[in-house]
């Protein structure tokens, strides 16, 4: 399989802070990756590094062959490099449909908009009803729904999402994994964050357990350890 992302020796932080420590890692052209950790060890950070949100201090980041390290997020969203931002929140005082619209902007997802858009609503069919409500009015399901949706409407290559069912009910974060899956099966590879670590499993190919700004573990989902066993890789590294 060829590789369209890799990592190598990230270091990043904030301030004179470290919070990456040498993270390597790469995802396939045709695999979905998860993310898992105990909170505050660097998974965020990891992302946001990734999508150019903010620049590592040592380190390569490729995408497609291209070295985007250091790249503005404009250009690596341009590359089809797209994070989904929790809870959008940018454009609460336009509507749905004109939310989804606008982020088609970027030149590779011009010409499939109206199709993105009909994608977008087939796989949430609550964000078609509520095409013309205001996004700031939304619940954070559907807020989390729209944040998705806008970064299909961007025609990406890889997607990352940073914890999506956070805080919902079971019902709605059943309905996501839904749709999440079914992202990953029409071929866009994803990188989700969770920390429902059975979640992971079942929609994506590997896991990396990142831990004190280290991937720790690497998990092929197709031979993991038993529940009881990650558990204990978890709440070791969180104790520490
Ligand atoms: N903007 C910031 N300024 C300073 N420190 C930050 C900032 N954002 C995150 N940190 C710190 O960086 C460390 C890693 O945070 P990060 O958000 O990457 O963790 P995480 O693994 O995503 O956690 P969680 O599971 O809670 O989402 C934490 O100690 C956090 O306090
Ligand atoms: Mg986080």
């Amino acid at each position: 399989m060829s590789t369209l992302l890799t990592l190598t020796d990230i270091h990043a932080g904030y301030g004179a802070v470290p919070v990456l420590r040498g993270v390597s890692a790469h995802v396939g052209a045709t695999e979905s990756i998860g993310l898992f950790g105990p909170n505050g060890h660097g998974k965020t950070t990891l992302l946001r590094t990734v999508s150019g949100l903010m620049a590592p201090s040592t380190g390569r980041i490729q995408f497609d062959g291209q070295d985007i390290t250091g790249a503005p997020p404009s250009d690596i969203v341009g590359l089809g490099l797209v994070h989904a931002q929790q809870g959008n929140t940018l454009f609460g005082d336009m509507g749905v449909a004109e939310t989804l619209e606008l982020s088609a902007f970027v030149k590779r997802a011009r010409g499939g908009a109206k199709a993105a858009l009909d994608q977008v609503y087939a796989l949430f069919p609550r964000l078609a009803e509520r095409r013309r409500q205001l996004a700031k009015t939304l619940s954070g399901g559907e807020r989390q729904m729209l944040s998705i949706g806008c970064a299909l409407m961007c025609n990406p290559r890889l997607l990352i999402l940073d914890e999506p069912t956070l805080g919902l009910s079971p019902r709605l974060k059943q309905e996501l994994a839904e749709a999440i899956g079914a992202i990953g099966k029409t071929g866009i590879p994803l990188i989700v964050v969770e920390q429902d670590v059975q979640f992971l499993l079942a929609l994506t190919d590997r896991l990396y357990l990142v831990e004190h700004g280290e991937i720790a573990r690497e998990i092929d989902a197709a031979n993991a350890p038993d529940h009881q066993e990650i558990m204990e890789m978890y709440f070791g590294g969180a104790q520490e």
